[in-house]
């Protein structure tokens, strides 16, 4: 955004800053820590396979959804709605979103301070030498169980996202972003080239890239829709507040194309450099930890030490991963912030405190979750969390967003929005499509599937 000042809305300085802008929210930990458990969880390239159609046909036509909303009210979530739709209770869609991102940020934000604990670990030369599989699990384990370290390493994030977002210093974030996330994509790219040259990295491969179609089934699908939510920042009003401040001239259409595409393109990465190392790794059954939580803390490290100048390279990626997932913390707190300061009138800095604050003290259970507190650990609690607002939450939101501009606010006032800037809209029947038939449906029967018979 162009502004810094406090209480203003303001808007982004061009085409590119929107799209690096949401690209920063959209590319996190959702692409390079969560997609690869996801993969593990619904038994690999089926699951791959399902992920980039529910990308192309639901999640690409919610994303112009949203930021069509987002450009035609410029406002949050919550006064989108009312703007839209007065004195109905639609605005409780924009409400359930900002729940929703508080309580995302809440556990989003303790994989973000493992980043942190991870760098630190780096610098100080913990992965340096024969890194094995035992190794770096017993890395992971001894650093998620000890509660002081992963709940000052929680504050740390928590408190950096506050400020950036208090300050309203996002575009100095957004600038940097510029530069270092296409560092972290280089990375990642020579990551995936040496993970794919390991020896013994076929079978790995294997399970990512080719699909078995007999396991496709109704909760893999479930999951396949929450993930292209979540890496996409879906559901929950993130693109309809990031949309109010688009410009009029600016083609959506193009915009949420590139933001998709770079977006799956991490993913997909990621998993290129998940699957055969885990599975050229000796010492382990891939199937028994390829869905664990910190798979890619456990595997990353085995794959940065097989390369030359490891320890350079470690620090640089742990340092552009937490840029990743700094992006997105600050997306997910912008939402409920920008509702208290446009709803209710309070000061940014008001605003982001008290919000900060709540995700910090929600997230304290999901922080003791992976070791810390044995029986949180056992519920899994982080994991539920994610379950319910990482998926559900956003199953349910992106449905109600697209029930409301297919059948209340009206495919024609869309359309007319997306013309302004877009004069050649192409995939207009396929948008329509989406909006009005599929992706109702789509989402209705996996919900109900998921829920009433898996
Ligand atoms: N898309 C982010 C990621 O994949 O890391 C997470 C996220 C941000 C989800 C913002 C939802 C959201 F509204």
């Amino acid at each position: 955004m162009t502004t810094d000042s406090p209480d203003t809305r303001g808007s982004w300085g061009s085409k590119l800053a929107f799209i690096f802008a949401a690209s920063g929210s959209a590319i996190g930990l959702g692409s390079i820590w969560r997609f690869p458990i996801m993969v593990g969880l619904n038994g690999g390239a089926v699951f791959v396979f399902a992920y980039i159609l529910a990308v192309i046909l639901i999640g690409f036509p919610l994303m112009l959804t949203e930021l069509t909303i987002g450009r035609h009210t410029q406002k949050n979530p919550v006064g989108a709605f009312k703007t839209l739709k007065p004195g109905t209770p639609w605005k409780l869609v924009g409400y359930m979103g900002v729940i929703t991102g508080v309580c995302i940020l809440s556990y989003y934000s303790v994989i973000a301070s493992w980043g942190v604990g991870y760098l630190y670990k780096t610098l100080i030369g913990a992965f340096q030498g024969e890194m094995t599989w035992t190794r770096s699990d017993q890395i992971f384990s001894s650093f998620t169980a000890n509660p002081v370290q992963v709940l000052i390493c929680f504050l740390v994030v928590i408190a950096l996202t506050t400020f950036v977002i208090s300050r309203g210093v996002k575009g100095g974030i957004e600038r940097w972003s510029k530069i270092l996330m296409p560092m972290l994509f280089i990375l990642i790219i020579i990551m995936a080239i040496r993970a794919l040259t390991l020896k013994g990295a076929g079978p790995g491969i294997s399970f990512y890239l080719k699909p078995d179609f007999t396991k496709i089934n109704p909760r893999l699908l479930f999951y396949a829709v929450g993930q292209a939510f979540f890496s996409l920042s879906l559901g929950m009003g993130t693109m309809i507040t990031y949309g109010s401040y688009i410009s009029k001239e600016e083609n959506l259409s193009s915009s949420a194309g590139w933001v998709c595409f770079s977006t799956t393109l991490v993913a997909l990465l990621s998993g290129i450099i998940i699957f055969p190392t885990l599975f050229a790794t000796p010492g382990i059954n891939p199937q028994e930890v390829q869905a664990s939580t910190g798979l890619m803390f456990q595997v990353f490290p085995l794959i940065i030490s097989k390369l030359p100048g490891g320890y350079v390279f470690g620090v640089l990626f742990f340092i552009l991963l937490f840029v990743a997932a700094l992006t997105s913390t600050i997306s997910l707190l912008e939402v409920p912030t920008a509702f208290l300061i446009d709803e209710h009138k309070w000061r940014r800095e008001k605003a982001a405190t008290v919000i900060g604050a709540a995700a910090f003290i929600l997230g304290i259970p999901s922080a003791l979750s992976n070791g810390a507190s044995p029986w949180l650990t056992k519920i899994n609690l982080m994991m539920k969390m994610d379950l319910v607002f990482g998926n559900i939450m956003l199953a349910v939101g992106g449905l109600l967003i697209t029930i409301f501009v297919a059948y209340v606010w009206g495919i024609p006032q869309a359309l007319k929005e997306i013309s302004h800037g877009t004069p050649r809209f192409k995939i207009k029947p396929l948008w329509i499509f989406s909006v009005k038939v599929l992706s109702p449906l789509a989402i209705i029967a996996i919900l109900v599937f998921t829920i009433f018979f898996a």
